[in-house]
């Protein structure tokens, strides 16, 4: 017979992302529709380890759908992954009688999840994080925000790149991956896009600016990810240089093209969360919900085609790292042939769409 739950925990963990707290408010509404008490762990698994609760009831959770960062707050918490840290967590959902976990987070939130369920505690994931970096799901709660507080800053780059006719390299978050960096360049029009996922030609990208400043174009964007930290500034740095040199050359001043470099670090994780992101934080923490008081547990909710679906958190780590590359010996071997098919035509046909994005992009800029 299927387990009762009466009591369960909610947690935000890792980087904050637009979109939590509408999350965190999904579940509560849910979970208390069905009639089962809410807890609010504060602080991640932090909070879990100190015994630092609150109970979330619906008036508690009013006015949160429209909330930036998380109200539960997040950390990335070291402790809980030892072993003496894990215990201590169990121990207080035990005094508290919490029968199961919803983890809102992003990969490292994820393993906290499978902790939890192998020592009993059921727990499904829920991802958050702008990082869009969850390879089984086609989107993650926050990065939409995160998108469109980037391509609003880099719009007014724009402005005033085009008044002085300057060029802006503008290096944007998103961690390994860059699904925020080649977005919001072919959302900006940018003239390129850095990625880790495809290699960058700086000789040809900064013959193309030479040849469309010949061609009269006054302003140009370049997106970056963060993933290449010191090279942003350095383009910027190296494309003012040759420009510099090739309009002396020709005593041409038009042929410069003062590059100037700006960081977006974390205002790209801030600001409230788009529609967007509140429709799929609401359906993701009400699937959590019913996936738990169905019985199950160490699943991730995932959005497939438009879809809100399930899978096992394993699965989609071994997702995550067949798309990167970093499968280590055995960790396909729980899986049949037919199932590891299927995982490749998945990492295939996502990588496909990248690939024609990033074509399109370059077609595009010029
Ligand atoms: O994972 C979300 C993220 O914002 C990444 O894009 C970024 O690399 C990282 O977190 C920054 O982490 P922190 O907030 O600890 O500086």
């Amino acid at each position: 017979m299927a387990q009762k739950f009466r009591k369960i925990g909610v947690l935000t963990s890792g980087g904050d992302a637009p979109g939590m707290s509408a999350a965190v408010r999904a579940v509560t509404r849910a979970a208390n529709a069905r009639g089962v008490q809410v807890m609010g762990i504060i602080g991640g698994y932090r909070g879990m380890i100190h015994d630092e609760m609150i109970e979330l009831t619906n008036r508690e959770v009013s006015n949160k759908i429209m909330l930036s960062g998380t109200f539960l707050y997040s950390d990335r918490c070291l402790e809980f992954k030892e072993e003496e840290g894990m215990q201590k967590a169990i121990a207080t959902l035990k005094k508290h009688d919490i029968d199961g976990v919803i983890a809102i987070g992003g990969d490292g939130t994820f393993r906290g999840a499978t902790d939890l369920s192998v020592r009993g505690i059921p727990t499904i994931g829920v991802p958050g994080t702008i990082d869009n970096d969850i390879t089984a799901s086609d989107n993650t709660i926050g990065f939409n925000t995160a998108m469109t507080t980037v391509i609003e800053n880099v719009d007014r780059l724009r402005d005033t790149c085009e008044s002085h006719a300057r060029l802006n390299v503008v290096e944007v978050m998103g961690r390994g991956a860059g699904d925020i960096t080649l977005n919001t360049a072919i959302a900006s029009g940018a003239v390129a896009a850095v990625i880790p996922e495809a290699p960058f030609d700086e000789e040809a990208c900064i013959n193309k600016v030479i040849r469309l400043r010949r061609e009269g174009k006054r302003g140009f964007l370049i997106i970056v990810s963060e993933a290449f930290p010191t090279l942003g500034e350095e383009l910027a740095k190296k494309i003012t240089a040759i420009t510099k040199d090739l309009a002396e050359k020709e005593g041409n001043d038009r042929l410069w093209v003062e590059s100037k470099f700006c960081r977006l670090a974390h205002t790209v994780r801030g600001g409230s969360p788009t529609l967007a992101d509140r429709l799929l934080a609401t359906k993701m923490g009400v699937r959590a919900v019913d996936e738990l008081l169905a019985g199950n547990s160490d699943l991730i909710i995932v959005e497939r085609a438009g879809e809100i679906t399930t899978c096992g958190i394993r699965w989609s780590q071994v997702l995550d790292r067949m798309y990167k590359g970093t499968l280590k010996p055995g960790m396909t071997d729980a899986y049949t042939a037919e199932q590891l098919a299927e995982m490749e035509a998945f990492i295939a046909a996502k990588k496909a769409e990248f690939e024609k994005n990033y074509a399109m992009l370059n077609e595009l800029a010029d």
